[in-house]
């Protein structure tokens, strides 16, 4: 058995995304068949429509999503039919030698469904991040379904699913953010500005956001941050440092992906302060830095991949801090889309005033 329904695919490289049938087969052992409701537009999602993470196209688009279980498989216990969830591209597997030793967010054997979802002809879909979102209906593995309170707004709620929990993530779980450290974020778009939520949540005493557009540093200090610098026209390295009496941030979170920031995050960092690598570099950037100064300071330098989280811790301590009014979350929904308008809210992304273009369903 199966069913029918709309989603959103990217053909081929750089080929226009449009909607087609999409074929649902019923949940097998260990899977779940998901309606979604909401799902957020990622630049993940622009990266597989250009052929930038691999070449399995058709590709079913959209990864950051929250909806209802509808029906599960044999052997599911996570999640039942009715259940409000949102989906991780990260099922931990329990079992890995990172997951028994107690650092699950760095498992590499990640969950996801066993069967295929096609186009009405049997083409083979791939999802994206193993989710593939932009559909009425999705199939996942159950462990990619973690409840959460079914009052929250769906749209907030799929944000988790990928850039928020990022931001928020670097800053909390990466970083370590704690009471009363300095923090600098550099780039403000959708991850940075969960990262500066995030250190304002951990209780950061400065929040210095940095970007080269100053809307963006408009919009940092809407969601906490305390001090702005625009990097187009100051040198940021001596900016973070005149902000923290001449030592450099406790934590710096580098959101934009770029060698340039990166070595901006390193030399405005604290003697013993942390730089998180949250931004996506290409595989053709390089970073070149003296030897001497990495030797010459301590502190640490890491990289966060999806906020080093645990969906199942997470997700639901987030949607109840931003239940409870401690956290804006909404205040990264730009604007809520249809299916048909996947294409014109990835050439919003360039424009720079889209956070987050929303699909509902
Ligand atoms: N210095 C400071 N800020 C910069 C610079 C720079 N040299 N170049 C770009 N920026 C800013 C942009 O102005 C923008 O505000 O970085 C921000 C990037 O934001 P978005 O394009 O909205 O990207 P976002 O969704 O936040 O993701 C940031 O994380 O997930 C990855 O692939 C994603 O690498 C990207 C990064
Ligand atoms: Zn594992
Ligand atoms: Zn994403």
């Amino acid at each position: 058995m199966s069913q029918q329904v709309q989603g959103v695919i990217a053909p081929g490289k750089n080929e226009p995304v449009r909607v087609e049938t999409i074929v649902v087969p019923d949940p097998g052992p260990g899977e779940a068949v998901v309606q979604v409701q909401a799902c957020g537009v990622c630049h993940t999602d622009l990266h597989y429509k250009q052929g930038g993470i691999n070449d399995d196209f058709p590709f079913l688009l959209g990864h950051e999503a929250a909806g209802v279980v509808e029906a599960v498989g044999p052997d599911v216990t996570e999640v039942s039919p009715g259940d409000f969830v949102i989906l991780n591209w990260r099922a931990v597997c329990g079992r890995c030698r990172a997951c028994r030793r107690g650092r699950p967010w760095y498992c590499f054997d990640t969950h996801n469904a066993r069967q295929k979802m096609t186009l009405t002809d049997g083409t083979e879909l791939s999802p994206a991040l193993g989710i593939g979102a932009f559909a009425e209906k999705t199939l996942v593995a159950a462990g990619q379904c973690t409840k959460v309170d079914p009052a929250v707004s769906a749209s907030v709620a799929g944000l988790l699913g990928c850039g928020v929990m990022a931001g928020i993530g670097a800053a909390v779980n990466t970083g370590n953010v704690g009471r009363g450290d300095t923090v600098a974020v550099i780039g403000c778009g959708g991850v940075g500005d969960a990262a500066v939520v995030g250190a304002r949540l951990a209780g950061a005493a400065r929040i210095i956001a940095v970007d080269i557009d100053d809307r963006k540093l408009e919009t940092a200090k809407k969601m906490g941050a305390t001090h702005t610098v625009n990097s187009s026209s100051a040198d940021a390295v001596e900016a973070i440092r005149e902000l923290t009496g001449g030592f450099g941030a406790d934590v710096v979170i580098e959101a934009v992906g770029r060698p340039e920031t990166y070595q901006q995050a390193f030399y405005a960092r604290d003697l013993a302060g942390t730089v998180v690598l949250v931004g996506v570099p290409t595989p053709d950037m390089k970073l070149e830095l003296p030897l001497l100064d990495v030797f010459g300071r301590g502190g640490a330098l890491k990289s966060s991949w999806y906020g080093d989280c645990l969906p199942s811790r997470d997700f639901p301590m987030l949607i109840d801090l931003h239940q409870q009014g401690r956290i804006d979350l909404g205040a990264f929904v730009t604007e809520t889309i249809g299916l048909g308008d996947v294409e014109k809210a990835f050439a919003r992304m360039h424009e720079g005033d889209v956070l987050r273009s929303v699909v509902r369903l």
